[in-house]
């Protein structure tokens, strides 16, 4: 694990996976983490948990897009490296409103690219050689996929929604400041997280809390949508270990072998419910097919054996585990889903905006 005395800039650690990344270097390691985090409606200290209050923990509420914040904080923490997780992250708000997708995901990645940059510049020796700037993305830059096929590394770049073309557009800057100013860089690509602190918004936690409600289970289309899910602690490992080991200039893809169509997602947490909070009827009777989501991705899966081979990384959660512990969890954890969704989200439909 990283050496004593790091620092490490992650941005976006108030969010589901960046502050499972805070909270393993915390548990993990003995590095100081700088949480970099403006706190929008997705990001909430209370998934911190105890790493909160660590002395190692040093919280700074910022926009990435303040790039005279930004570069106070270069100066005032001289970090080893960066983590980029800061992100506008849902599909079907970015289809409502692209705007903040471009202004976070975009302008606040350039910012970010910027004054890493200058920093970078300004070192010497080997802190100037082991500085990293990793850059977290997703494998919607890649599109969708028919029947067959996986995503690997060199797939092209086809981004299909506002916000994996904007996710694209940061991907892109983040090669170019490599090529171009020889900034040290890491990508990383992964697939569908799920997990605890995950925000009620996304599939899994919102049909774990419809059902915990009786409320309708809402599937988009026919529910025959394929997506590759990863347990969020694995994909945190992941991030760790690239940043440690990874190539600079490389770009690694991260997923879970866990193809599932979003039907059959339901389902499981329908089973698993029965099981953990038996009700009247059976869970799946709540089960109601919505208007499929404009420009709706097909599949996605992941070839991750770049990692796996280069890096050695495996995942330790199968999907069953890992959907039991998240099932659980937010059986659990009411005090916190309550608190986040309480200020402006109850689990209404987002992103129905029609083409034009
Ligand atoms: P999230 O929405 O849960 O968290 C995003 C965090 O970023 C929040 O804490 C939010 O407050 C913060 N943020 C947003 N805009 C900001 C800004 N302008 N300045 C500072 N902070 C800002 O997202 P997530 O699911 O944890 O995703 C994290 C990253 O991983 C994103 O870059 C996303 O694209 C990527 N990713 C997500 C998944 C997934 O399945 N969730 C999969 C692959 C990649
Ligand atoms: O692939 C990685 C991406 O996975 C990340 O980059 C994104 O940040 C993350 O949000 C996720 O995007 P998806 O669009 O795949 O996730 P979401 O949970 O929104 O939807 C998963 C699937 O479930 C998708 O096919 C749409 C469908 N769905 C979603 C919701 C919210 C439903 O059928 N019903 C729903 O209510």
């Amino acid at each position: 694990m990283m050496a004593n005395n790091k620092t490490i800039f992650i941005t976006g650690g108030a969010g589901f996976i960046g502050s499972a990344v805070v909270r393993q270097f915390i548990t993990e390691t003995d590095v100081r983490v700088v949480n970099i985090d403006k706190l929008t409606y997705a990001g909430n200290l209370a998934t911190l948990g105890d790493a909160l209050d660590d002395p190692r923990h040093c919280f700074e509420q910022v926009d990435i897009c303040d790039a005279t914040a930004i570069a106070a904080l270069f100066d005032k923490y001289q970090p080893n490296a960066i983590m980029h997780l800061a992100a506008e992250s849902h599909v079907d708000r970015s289809i409502d409103g692209p705007a903040d997708f471009i202004q976070s995901n975009i302008v606040g990645t350039y910012t970010l690219l910027e004054a890493a940059r200058a920093y970078w510049n300004g070192l010497s020796g080997a802190k100037r050689d082991n500085f990293r700037f990793h850059h977290i993305s997703t494998d919607e830059v890649f599109g969708s996929l028919g029947a067959e096929g996986f995503f690997r590394e060199d797939s092209t770049y086809q981004p299909n929604s506002p916000y994996s073309a904007s996710k694209a557009s940061s991907d892109h800057l983040v090669r170019a400041w490599h090529h171009t100013y020889g900034l040290p860089t890491l990508m990383t690509n992964c697939s569908n997280n799920y997990g605890p602190y995950q925000f009620p918004e996304k599939l899994i936690p919102l049909i774990i809390l419809n059902a915990l409600d009786g409320k309708p289970l809402p599937i988009y289309g026919k529910g025959d949508n394929i997506r590759d899910w990863l347990f969020v602690e694995d994909h945190a490992r992941a991030l760790r270990l690239v940043l440690e080991t990874g190539v600079v200039g490389e770009t690694y893809n991260i997923g879970g072998h866990n193809e599932k169509t979003n039907l059959e997602v339901v389902q499981t947490i329908c089973t698993l419910l029965d099981e953990l909070r038996p009700a009247a009827q059976p869970y799946a009777e709540l089960i109601t097919y919505v208007t499929d989501r404009p420009g709706h991705d097909q599949r996605y899966a992941i070839d991750a054996a770049k990692i796996e081979r280069e890096l050695g990384w495996k995942p330790q959660e199968s999907f069953e585990t890992g959907l039991r512990k998240t099932v659980e969890w937010y059986m659990e954890k009411a005090d916190w889903w309550r608190e986040v969704t309480a200020a402006d989200y109850q689990g209404e439909r987002l992103g129905l905006e029609k083409k034009a």
